[in-house]
């Protein structure tokens, strides 16, 4: 996928699932490896639920975020992907799914969370949309019942993806790494600004996350004179 040749795409348009749709291409395999990656980055303190962040919009987050849940799936891993964009969410879109139920309903109503969440065609994998946007993100995130909802969906799943806004832009994220045991930040390698990043890194370690790697999406990689694609390269650090 060649971003500069795509045209303006509206938030509505679904995130490709290429690890779903093209198992065997190299960008596949690179979610696999940043799989593998994410659970030998926590040997001790195994990784249960990851947040997949960037400093500014458009990293790749949803796109990463939906990819990883279904490589996780595909392993055999009973997985959640949470849409922790109470702002721009794109899950609904991706997976085709509705969004009257999800994330700020199950924190407004106290309602179970089962009853929020949404299965997939994929078995291994549910969604919980982020629901209707509410007035006020940062806030529900903030909420002690955020961290309650956390606390039961970390029983009944072995890895939760939550996909999130930009740091640089609202607090959401650094409220959203405190129910994760892991963090990811994503940068677009075409839109890369060194002091952005630092800021973002900043951000996580003030929240107190455990920024477990970087990935660099979006590098072009060449295979020979005429072939060169696009794809996420992984650079997870311990
Ligand atoms: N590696 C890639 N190659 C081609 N297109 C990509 C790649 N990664 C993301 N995109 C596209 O770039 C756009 C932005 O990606 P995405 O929505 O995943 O970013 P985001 O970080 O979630 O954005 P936001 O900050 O608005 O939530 C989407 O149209 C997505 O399909
Ligand atoms: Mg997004």
């Amino acid at each position: 996928m060649n971003r500069k040749k795509m045209n303006k795409i509206e938030n509505t348009t679904p995130r490709s699932m290429v690890v779903a749709n093209q198992p065997h291409a190299t960008v596949s395999e690179q979610f696999r490896i940043l799989r593998t990656n994410i659970t030998y980055s926590g040997v001790d303190h195994p990784i249960r639920s990851v947040l997949f962040t960037s400093a500014i919009a458009g990293a790749g987050k949803s796109t990463i975020a939906a990819n990883m849940a279904v490589a996780y799936a595909q392993a055999g891993v009973k997985t959640l992907l949470v849409d922790g964009d109470l702002r721009r969410p794109t899950t609904h879109y991706t997976f085709e799914v509705p969004n009257r139920k999800g994330l700020s309903k199950a924190i407004i109503d106290h309602v179970p969370p089962e009853d929020m969440v949404t299965k997939t065609e994929f078995d291994k994998l549910d969604l919980m949309t982020s629901g209707p946007i509410p007035p006020n993100p940062s806030e529900l995130l903030a909420s002690k019942s955020m961290e309650a909802l956390m606390n039961a969906l970390a029983i009944n799943y072995e890895m939760v993806i939550i996909d999130s806004p930009p740091l640089l832009s609202v607090t959401d994220s650094q409220l959203l790494c405190k129910q994760a045991d892991g963090v990811v930040l994503i940068t677009d390698v075409e839109n890369n600004d060194r002091n952005e990043l630092l800021e973002a890194k900043d951000l996580l370690d003030k929240a107190g996350a455990n920024i477990i790697g970087v990935v660099l999406n979006n590098r072009e990689e060449r295979r020979g004179p005429n072939e060169a694609y696009y794809y996420a390269e992984p650079v997870t650090e311990s």
